[in-house]
């Protein structure tokens, strides 16, 4: 039993995104209240290969427990060898496998989403892995290849023969990419076919919607993807809700430029991403998301296309707090 899926827990889990939950990102989800996390996904070949660049990505600390690393590939012994060196580098709580990537350049290599229709390589991948560490193994699915070929519950029940000790399931085939609504009914089949842990995942953007996942299926737990990317206070949120039934107000705006100036802080102090002018240049469509429902953020996205240092961040968020100040007094 994984210590944070026990009877007694609903935990939230902050969804892997490539580009977005890098260890800066993910620190600030753990301090407003996710429970787990997952390192964005690399490839077991560039962890074989000592890749500088892959390692980076599967960095994080303590504070940020529980923490699985995410490996795609194709080759169960390959995968298994990988998973080994990164719990000798960073002793992870977990090791998560994705069986869920849809992306072209990773479906062409046979992994992701396409070992949805290969089974027996998949429950190969998924042994190779649980045989190799001596960590928990968990997976993350999509419901299928797509809307013909729809096989999570036949899935979840061949990981669970596999040794995988919990599995979250994004409610989308690799067909729909990020398009259509999520299915729940089948995120619901899987947790009912599998005695095994099922996290949901899939469009949760408010504690309420948490809250209706958790009381209409038997999902485990919910993993929450890009409504955190925008608002990382959905976790906060969501607890808030699910103890005492009621909303938290919204984060204020300047709640909202103090998270951007502290994240892009953070980024640049880290080095992660060299120079602060590259930083800042990492850090524009993450500011870009913050935005997100703030009079004039259109103009904003503007500014922040072209913003190259804390600086000039800084001069922005000042001078917005400032108009909004004087709008407010004229009205
Ligand atoms: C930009 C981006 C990057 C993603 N990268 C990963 C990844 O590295 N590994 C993974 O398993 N899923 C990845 N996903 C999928 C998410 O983890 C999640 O399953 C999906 O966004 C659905 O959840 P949501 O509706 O809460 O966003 C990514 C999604 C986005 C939008």
């Amino acid at each position: 039993m994984l210590p944070w899926l026990s009877p007694d827990q609903f935990p939230l889990y902050l969804a892997p995104m490539a580009g977005v939950t890098d260890m800066v990102f993910r620190g600030l989800c753990k301090e407003l209240g996710a429970d787990v996390m997952v390192t964005e996904f690399v490839s077991a070949e560039g962890i074989l290969q000592a890749d500088e660049r892959t390692r980076k990505y599967t960095e994080f600390d303590d504070a940020q427990r529980a923490v699985g690393v995410q490996l795609f590939g194709a080759d169960g012994q390959r995968m298994g060898e990988a998973a080994r060196k990164i719990v000798d580098w960073k002793q992870p709580d977990f090791i998560d496998i994705n069986f869920g990537c849809p992306v072209n350049k990773v479906v062409a290599k046979n992994g992701g989403s396409s070992l949805l229709k290969d089974c027996p390589l998949l429950a190969s991948v998924a042994t190779g892995i649980v045989k190799a560490v001596p960590v928990p193994v968990t997976a993350k699915i999509r419901i299928g290849w797509d809307s013909e070929t729809v096989n999570a519950v036949e899935v979840c029940r061949l990981l669970e023969d596999s040794g995988i000790q919990a599995i979250a399931v994004h409610g989308r085939t690799r067909a729909q990419g990020y398009t259509g609504q999520a299915d729940w009914e089948v995120i619901s089949q899987c947790a009912a076919a599998v005695r095994i842990p099922v996290i949901g995942n899939g469009d949760i953007a408010t504690g309420m919607d948490v809250e209706r996942r958790r009381r209409e299926t038997g999902v485990s737990g919910v993993m929450i993807g890009r409504a955190a990317m925008g608002n990382p206070w959905v976790f906060r949120e969501a607890k808030h809700y699910l103890k005492h039934g009621t909303h938290l107000p919204a984060a204020t705006t300047e709640q909202r430029f103090d998270l951007m100036l502290r994240h892009t802080r953070l980024a640049v102090q880290s080095r992660r991403y060299g120079s602060e002018i590259q930083a800042l240049r990492s850090m524009r469509n993450r500011l870009m998301a913050y935005t997100q429902g703030l009079p004039g953020s259109k103009h904003l996205r503007v500014l922040f296309c072209q913003v190259e240092s804390i600086g000039q961040l800084e001069g922005i968020a000042s001078d917005y707090l400032a108009q909004r100040e004087q709008a407010a007094c004229a009205a």
